[in-house]
């Protein structure tokens, strides 16, 4: 069996991305996989970096990526509502001005889609969907035969992507299969403050889906010493509060109706 870790969004949350690493280290795995978006909510993004290296993560270029590293007005997150893209350009202003001009060029040259074969099965990894990096697909409100056309398109059994913050995963049919990987820069919007990736293992033997296997993995880190970094930093209070409530207060006009009704806010 091989496994490998993904996980996305770490929005400059640099604690939970140390404690990712080495999580999944301690497990034996040594395949990391971030699907995108290194900065955001959180602070001082050029600590991300010399983590990313260290643990050799393979990484992907997200919306939030590819804006900064092209010196872009706008993370390209994909709000519609105008109080989610206030708060968007807040953490988008800090990050874009707290970023090396090193870090930006590494961004830059980050692929935006990945292609993996394991034991015969055939993954793709990318940031929002395979057709566009800010998409946003809601386990309520995305059809499954959208996501099976995109695993027809791209020719693979597995899609894994992220950019929503929220994980899911969906047994397609015909072997196929989907998840949203979840983020590790913010908690889910359930009220737990921890955050969450994925543990992808390929049994060699078996047919698909069911020699794959996708774990969503709760992971603790030490968000209050997150926290007060951030309020060191002047970063706003609502992005302090989601960190230590495990609700989001900001960002989220553009949940679906059943994803919104679960959250607090
Ligand atoms: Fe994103």
């Amino acid at each position: 069996m091989r496994r490998i870790a993904c996980f996305g969004g770490v929005y400059n949350n640099y604690r939970a991305l140390e404690a990712v690493c080495k999580d999944a280290k301690g497990r034996g795995i040594d395949e990391l996989y971030c699907l995108g978006d290194m900065g955001a909510f959180g602070p001082s993004p050029d600590k991300v970096f010399p983590i990313l290296k260290q643990f050799k993560v393979i990484c992907l270029k997200g919306n939030y990526d590819d804006s900064v590293s092209r010196n872009l007005s706008d993370c390209q997150c994909g709000y519609t509502d105008p109080q989610d893209n206030h708060f968007a350009h807040l953490s988008y202003d800090y990050t874009l001005s707290h970023t090396s001009e090193d870090n930006k060029r590494f961004l830059a040259t980050l692929p935006e889609t990945l292609s993996l074969e394991i034991d015969g099965v055939r993954i793709l990894l990318c940031h929002g969907s395979p057709r566009r990096v800010n998409e946003f697909l809601w386990e309520s409100s995305t059809p499954t035969h959208l996501l099976k056309s995109f695993c027809k398109q791209n020719n693979v059994d597995v899609i894994l992507a992220t950019h929503t913050g929220l994980h899911w995963q969906r047994d397609l049919g015909d072997g196929e299969l989907f998840a949203n990987v979840g983020v590790i820069g913010r908690p889910a919007n359930d009220g737990l403050t921890n955050v969450w990736y994925s543990i992808v293992s390929v049994d060699k033997k078996g047919s698909l889906p069911s020699r794959v296997e996708i774990e969503f993995v709760p992971l603790e880190y030490d968000y209050q010493l997150l926290a007060e970094e951030m309020r060191q930093e002047n970063i706003p209070k609502e992005f302090v509060d989601s960190i230590l409530s495990g609700w989001w207060t900001t960002c989220l006009e553009v949940l679906p109706y059943k994803e919104r009704v679960s959250g607090k806010f």
